[in-house]
């Protein structure tokens, strides 16, 4: 492809190699190779999380470049932090939702980036403490909240929503094709008292299925993607995804590169189309044909890297080169 730099991917790999084990960023590789990041860029990682993928591209901008993260999640980025401390470059972290990125950036006196990455979703620090409520497999409150700070938790949408609400809500951010079936368990249980706890949802669920959770050790648990259509409605993510998308050209230079690892297919069929459509409207060179996924190695030491999907492009200059 025309304007296309070879990708500096190799001694940088090397810098996360020991980091937390708890963590490893997902497609590494593929992230340096196709976002390209070189000396002096300046990098917008909106998903800051533990510092994974931010502290390798840290080190590929060197000390002329110019690494800004955001993160929702106060205990994430103090992490970022401590991960990103002896960075080479620039280090500017923020707590933020990623739809005020261009907030983050004039408050910075910065115009554009070259490097934009999104990792979209949960990390699985978050997904592992029982306190945020987001994994069926562990005791919880019903929380689901990214951003510890924000008002509604899946608490509350669990207990106050109306049955074809809970039924669409289920079914548009999951597919989930028993949704109607699962609402109006919902609503049967929570006449006898509030639902609570994660383990609690995720018995309703297997009940109004008819199925037991630990008869599906080796499968999905049965509650995966209820769960999931919850999480998505706490954080508004489809929303924000969207929001993050529309702005993104106008902050990205000439060969800049966007990049959005999407972990379901609504998430991806979001990043998929806006592509598409800025292609077609001549803003955006599409460097994945298809997602990007994990090799067969990563997959069996990453268990979350199974389901994620990267897609790369390049915004094109005025010209549309
Ligand atoms: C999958 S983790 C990112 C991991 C990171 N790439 C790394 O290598 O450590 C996703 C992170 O994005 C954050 N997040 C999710 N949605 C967000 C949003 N709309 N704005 C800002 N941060 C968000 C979550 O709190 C979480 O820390």
């Amino acid at each position: 492809m025309e304007g296309w730099r070879k990708p500096p991917v190799g001694a940088w790999l090397e810098v996360v190699s020991d980091y937390d084990e708890r963590h490893i960023p997902v497609l590494r590789e593929h992230v340096l190779e196709l976002l390209a990041p070189v000396a002096g860029d300046v990098v917008l990682d909106l998903t800051v999380g533990l510092g994974g993928h931010a502290r390798m591209l840290a080190e590929a901008i060197g000390s002329e470049g110019v690494m800004i993260g955001l993160d929702v999640d106060a205990g994430n980025l103090a992490t970022a932090r401590q991960r990103l401390g002896d960075a080479p470059c620039r280090v500017v972290l923020e707590r933020e939702n990623f739809t005020q990125f261009d907030d983050v950036l004039s408050t910075h006196d910065v115009d554009r980036v070259d490097v934009l990455l999104a990792d979209l979703g949960v990390s699985s620090l978050q997904l592992d403490d029982a306190e945020r409520g987001f994994s069926f497999r562990r005791e919880g409150p019903l929380d689901m909240r990214l951003d510890p700070d924000s008002e509604k938790k899946a608490v509350d949408l669990v207990n106050a929503m109306r049955e074809d609400a809970l039924s669409d809500l289920i079914y548009f951010n999951s597919q989930e094709r028993f949704s109607r079936r699962i609402a109006k368990r919902i609503c049967q249980v929570r006449r006898e008292g509030r639902i609570t706890t994660t383990t609690q949802l995720a018995e309703v669920v297997c009940s109004a299925l008819g199925v037991r959770a630990d008869s599906h050790k080796s499968k999905t648990h049965p509650a995966t993607r209820v769960f999931q259509a919850f999480r998505i409605a706490v954080n508004d993510e489809l929303g924000a995804l969207e929001t993050m998308l529309k702005k993104a050209p106008d902050y990205l230079n000439p060969g800049g590169r966007i990049g959005v690892i999407a972990f379901h297919s609504l998430e991806d069929g979001l990043v998929k189309r806006d592509f598409r459509q800025r292609r077609n409207d001549g803003v955006y060179d599409v460097v994945t044909k298809r997602p990007v996924i994990a090799g067969p190695e990563e997959r069996e030491i990453n268990r979350r890297s199974r389901s994620a999907k990267l897609r790369v492009a390049r915004r094109c200059d005025e010209e549309g080169k």
